[in-house]
């Protein structure tokens, strides 16, 4: 039996970026069903073309909407669309996107093609930004409504092949901050980031030595790293009425790392 069930009964959600079974959207959406929510999934054209996303949606009873997260009209005809099927307006959203064309292409940070950079950014962080200015201008989410965004450690300390997606989460962590104060204040809709271990995913993966490295972040969090599955657990907390008054934090859900200077394990290495 799901661990919360029926705490989402009732709510209607967005989940953005479920590309194939272990992406952390893909998890988000299995534990919101368990929890009684009812959703539509959307993802790029292009990413929808794999095909993979059908299980999901026909395993959720889900309808998917395919929108490009960089263009303004997909994301508006999502909401429309979204709010017809689901009966209402919106509880929640997931905003799981990223992707950098330099990662992609193995540029590297200090020879950055910077119309790949403008890419990176846009994709990764300015959507959000477009799909929150896109819902309260419809005024398409419920007051006390949930909109969660993942980011990474990244956006405050640096690790190297992390490249310029770290300054796109810099940049999403910022834009939950503002757009938290003006949709709470417009309309009491809360924004958060999550801050995730890395994760074996498509996305996780592209980055360069990812293998040594959630190793080594394992050994460096007391609690080792959070997996996806724990990630989607805690969005369910978010979007759910339990966590009404948290808004425009950054929230680490990684095994204690973020606060950890050393542990023994890695210590024990240079011994
Ligand atoms: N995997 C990790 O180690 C890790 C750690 C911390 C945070 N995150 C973040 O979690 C989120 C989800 O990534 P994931 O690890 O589940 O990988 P993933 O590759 O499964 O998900 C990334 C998603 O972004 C989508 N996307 C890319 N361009 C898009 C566009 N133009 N419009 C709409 N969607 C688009 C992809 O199709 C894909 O579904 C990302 O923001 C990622 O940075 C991942």
């Amino acid at each position: 039996m799901s661990i919360h069930k029926g705490l989402l009964e009732g709510k209607r959600g967005i989940i953005f970026g479920a590309l194939n079974e272990q992406s952390i959207a893909w998890k988000v959406a299995e534990q919101a069903h368990a929890a009684g929510a009812s959703y539509t999934l959307t993802n790029a054209p292009i990413a929808l073309r794999m095909g993979e996303i059908n299980k999901l949606a026909e395993k959720c009873n889900a309808e998917v909407i395919a929108a490009d997260a960089t263009n303004m009209e997909d994301l508006e005809q999502l909401f429309n669309k979204s709010q017809v099927v689901l009966g209402g307006k919106i509880d929640f959203v997931l905003h799981s996107i990223g992707m950098s064309p330099n990662v992609r292409k193995g540029k590297a940070y200090d020879d950055t093609n910077y119309d790949f950079f403008h890419k990176t950014l846009d994709i990764s962080a300015l959507s959000l930004h477009r799909l929150l200015q896109v819902a309260k201008k419809l005024d398409a989410i419920n007051e006390w409504g949930s909109v969660v965004a993942l980011s990474y450690i990244a956006a405050q300390r640096v690790f190297p092949d992390y490249n310029d997606m770290a300054e796109a989460k810099s940049l999403l962590e910022s834009i939950c901050r503002s757009f938290g104060y003006h949709y709470g204040t417009a309309k009491k809709v809360r924004i958060n980031s999550i801050s995730q271990s890395p994760t074996v995913t498509t996305a996780g993966s592209g980055v360069k030595g990812f293998d040594a490295f959630i190793n080594y972040a394992d050994k460096m969090s007391p609690l080792g790293n959070a997996s996806a599955l724990d990630c989607a657990n805690y969005c369910i907390s978010l979007f759910s009425d339990l966590t009404k008054y948290v808004t425009m934090q950054n929230l680490f859900h990684d095994g204690g790392f973020s606060h950890t200077g050393v542990s023994k394990e890695v210590m024990d290495k240079f011994m």
